[in-house]
């Protein structure tokens, strides 16, 4: 039990998870408790943590413990539920009831906010109070905070960017050291980066969650995690990377979301940029959101992605909003769920980029012509193109096209078509360009 109570006018908090998140906000509220009560005019004072087991990582001090945690989402001497346990069951539970109870929530829980945020969303407006999420995205960039308030003057017409640490970790190493895909996993796991599931990293699922909610905000629309398209890394290959890289590009997983005449794209896939170009020399586990607004133009926002620091600041930055407001809501989007339309995502078919192929061919006269054909009857031109040699002597090649902008539907109709070639093995492998 605690031993004083808390002065009348601080803001308390209930802190649901005691892993990297929970136990990295618990330390941050506690090493800057002078700092932020300087800032926020009143303390900042975590009161009860909600958690089944102790860590050593994240001592307890003198916090009231409940191991049943929606203890904590109804405490009636908590203001604020901190919730840092994840996933979508019990999370959930506890953040209804917290809403629900009259108390505002932090949370840095993309998939709950992605996948049921309308819900939560209306039900936190009904009860007036907030529910804050800037921890979901991008870790340490306060990027919602940049969308919702620094760029509240423009119309947002894209957000795009590398929002999963972990998978730009594994194509940095893979492209850097000639590192296995499952060693450079693990060691994103054993830093922290990575989340309880990897394939949520691995497939794009995770960086789909933060894409649904920077649209949201962007566009003023509902969350629509269904209409994200979703492509993950374990299909790139070394030798993309390599090949990639002698035509002048680099590949990065990118999440991005563009109003367009047809509707918004939502889309998270392994993409080549100009090596040039900022988001292509962002390294390691670093993110880096592009935001572009009609009056401010591109803005690019880079930091830590993921990690217990660089999460617990974004949560701290959401409690000291809570704490400034005084207990006036604070708007999670920047507009009232009412004014939200529904993001109708254009579908992939529509969709048109620059493609890179790379396919496997027998060595024999007439193929690269017959290619060429099957490009060309879809209205496809090949802008670049790469042969090696044979290893040995009737080795089939492999063989790369970079070309000009087709919509995705013709580039599907001339893969079939190539895949149909007597001399191709395979399946062709494509990744999308971005100029
Ligand atoms: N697994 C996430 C990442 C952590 O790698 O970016 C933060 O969301």
């Amino acid at each position: 039990m605690r031993n004083e109570a808390p002065p009348m006018n601080a803001l308390r908090i209930g802190i649901c998870g005691n892993g990297t998140v929970g136990g990295g906000t618990l330390e941050l509220l506690r090493t800057g408790a002078e700092r932020l009560e300087r800032r926020a005019r009143r303390p900042l004072m975590p009161v009860r943590l909600g958690a089944r087991r102790d860590r050593e990582d994240c001592p307890v001090g003198d916090l009231i413990v409940h191991r049943d945690l929606l203890e904590v989402a109804r405490a009636e001497d908590v203001d604020v539920l901190v919730e840092c346990i994840g996933g979508t069951g019990l999370a959930r539970e506890l953040v209804e009831t917290a809403l629900r109870s009259g108390k505002s929530v932090v949370t840095a829980n993309k998939a709950l906010i992605a996948e049921q945020g309308n819900e939560l969303l209306a039900i936190a407006e009904a009860h007036g109070v907030s529910l804050l999420c800037e921890a979901a995205v991008a870790g340490g960039i306060p990027i919602l905070k940049a969308l919702r308030e620094g760029m509240a003057g423009n119309q947002v017409t894209s957000v795009s960017g590398i929002i999963n640490g972990t998978g730009n970790f594994i194509l940095t190493a893979m492209g850097a050291e000639q590192r296995a895909f499952d060693d450079v996993l693990a060691e994103a796991q054993a830093l922290g980066y990575a989340e309880a599931d990897p394939t949520f990293d691995v497939e794009g699922i995770d960086a789909a969650h933060k894409l649904t909610i920077l649209a949201a905000m962007a566009f003023e629309t509902r969350f629509d995690f269904s209409g994200v398209h979703c492509e993950g890394i374990s299909q790139v290959t070394p030798a993309d990377i390599e090949f990639a890289r002698e035509l002048g590009y680099r590949i990065k997983h990118l999440g991005i979301a563009k109003e367009t005449q047809d509707g918004v794209e939502l889309r998270v896939h392994p993409t080549l940029l100009p090596a040039q170009s900022l988001l292509a020399n962002v390294d390691g586990v670093l993110n880096a959101v592009c935001l572009e607004g009609h009056a401010a133009g591109p803005t690019v926002y880079c930091g830590a992605g993921a990690g217990r620091e660089a999460t617990a600041s974004a949560i701290v930055a959401d409690l000291m909003d809570l704490a400034r407001a005084e207990g006036k809501p604070c708007s999670t989007l920047g507009v009232d769920t009412e004014a939200l339309r529904d993001a109708s995502a254009v579908p992939m078919d529509k969709v048109r980029c620059p493609w890179y192929l790379r396919l496997e061919a027998e060595d024999r006269p007439g193929v690269m012509s017959e290619l060429g054909s099957c490009l060309g009857a879809e209205g496809i031109s090949i802008e670049a193109l790469i042969q090696k040699p044979p290893k040995s002597p009737g080795d089939t090649v492999t063989i790369v096209v970079l070309s000009n902008e087709a919509e995705e539907q013709a580039l599907r109709k001339a893969i079939e078509a190539i895949t149909a070639m007597d001399a191709v093995k395979g399946t062709p492998h494509s990744i999308r360009v971005e100029e």
